[in-house]
């Protein structure tokens, strides 16, 4: 069973869907991070943010790959490197072009094959696997998303975080629509217990369906 979370940054899906995954034996893929790993091997072999199909090229030539929480690209363990200010800010430049999507995409669902996973990002439930079996797509709003992601980067202030944030959303609005059969939950006052538990109903339900 694939079980797709999509949803904006801060809006609880790492957590949720990596607790998911642990509680139901899945495996679990965050799209995310392949494009934040393309983020900075770009940024690394200096490689323009704005030129597609050098891009592309990069993604086609460097696969990523995750060894249980770590993630590689081009023989670099960027696991870390990957979770700070400096990719937050430019990782939508390189995830708004379609051929990067593409290959993307390709790769994401080679990733998802083999049966049981839950996948994270913002475009599963609609263009990598519209056939998944459960589609919940989290909300939270702002100023929640926002303290969320303080405690995640305490080395930026508030203020500048809170624009971060809302540009990223700006510019990740183009791949980020909820399935029309996505299960909207909102997870602004609840705890991540709370939001894997009704993950989980679903999946049962589903599995029993
Ligand atoms: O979930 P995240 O913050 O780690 O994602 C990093 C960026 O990657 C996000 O700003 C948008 C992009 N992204 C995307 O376009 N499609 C996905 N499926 C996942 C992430």
């Amino acid at each position: 069973m694939i079980v797709a979370i999509d949803g904006p940054a801060g809006s609880g899906k790492s957590t949720v869907a990596r607790g998911l995954a642990a509680r139901l034996g899945f495996r679990y893929v965050d799209t995310g991070a392949m494009y934040r790993a393309l983020t900075w091997l770009a940024l690394e072999r200096r490689v323009e943010l704005e030129d597609e199909r050098s891009l592309a090229e990069l993604a086609h030539g460097n696969p990523i790959s995750f060894e249980g929480d770590r993630v590689w690209i081009g023989g670099d363990d960027v696991t870390e490197s990957i979770r700070g200010a400096r990719i937050d800010r430019v990782v939508s430049a390189v995830a708004r072009h379609p051929q990067v999507r593409a290959i993307m995409r390709d790769r994401q669902r080679e990733l998802a094959e083999g049966g049981d996973a839950v996948i994270e990002g913002r475009d599963i439930g609609t263009v990598v696997c519209p056939e998944a079996e459960v589609k919940v797509f989290l909300v939270a709003d702002s100023a929640e998303r926002a303290r969320r992601r303080q405690a995640e980067r305490p080395e930026i202030g508030a203020e500048a975080l809170a624009t971060d944030l809302r540009l990223r959303d700006e510019r990740d609005a183009a791949q980020m629509q909820p399935a029309t059969d996505a299960e909207t939950v909102d997870t602004t006052a609840l705890t991540v217990e709370d939001v894997v538990e009704r993950i989980e109903r679903l999946v049962e339900a589903r599995a029993r369906a």
